[in-house]
C-alpha cells in the first residue's frame, strides 16, 4: 500500500465541495487515513511549496494558499500517488480531462481545488510536513 498528500485548496473548501471532493476519493478505492482542517500562514505555504521558489507564479501561488482555510489529507491505497493524481485531472483545468475534480471543480490554474503528491518522495516529505505518525492511522 502506498500513501500520498491530498489538499482541498481553499477554493474548494471555502465552495463547501469538501463533500463531493471527500466523495470522489472514496469511491476511487482511496482510503483516508488522516484529514484535518488548517489554515496555514504564508511562511508555511512557502515552506511547503518550496521546490517552485524560482517559479514565477511562487509569491502569488502562497498567497492564495494562506488566504483561507484548507484540508489536509493522507490518503492511502495501491500507487496512491498515481490513483489520486488520475482523479484529480490536468493541473490546468481547462485541460482536465472530462470526470475529474479539476474539470468539475477548479476555477484556473492557480485555483484548481485539489493538490497531489507527484511522487512516493514528495509523499513523504509532505505527509510529514503536516503530521505526526501519531496523527496517521
Ligand atoms: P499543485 O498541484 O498544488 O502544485 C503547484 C501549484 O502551482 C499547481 O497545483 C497550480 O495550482 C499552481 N500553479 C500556478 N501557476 C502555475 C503554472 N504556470 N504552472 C504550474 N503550476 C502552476
Amino acid at each position: 500500500m502506498d500513501q500520498t498528500l491530498a489538499i482541498i485548496k481553499p477554493d474548494a473548501a471555502s465552495r463547501a465541495l469538501t463533500g463531493k471532493i471527500v466523495s470522489r476519493i472514496e469511491s476511487n478505492g482511496l482510503k483516508i487515513i488522516a484529514m484535518k482542517l488548517i489554515h496555514m500562514s504564508k511562511d508555511q505555504a512557502e515552506d511547503f511549496y518550496i521546490e517552485h521558489k524560482e517559479r514565477p507564479f511562487f509569491d502569488s501561488l502562497t498567497d492564495y494558499m494562506a488566504s483561507g482555510p484548507c484540508y489536509v489529507i493522507v490518503l492511502e491505497g495501491e500507487k496512491a500517488q498515481l490513483q489520486w493524481r488520475d482523479a484529480m485531472g490536468a493541473t490546468n483545468p481547462v485541460d482536465a480531462a472530462d470526470g475529474t475534480i479539476r474539470k468539475d471543480f477548479g476555477q484556473s490554474l492557480e485555483q484548481n481545488s485539489v493538490h497531489g503528491s507527484d511522487s512516493p518522495s514528495s509523499a513523504a516529505r509532505e505527509i510529514a510536513f503536516f503530521f505526526s505518525e501519531l496523527e496517521i492511522m
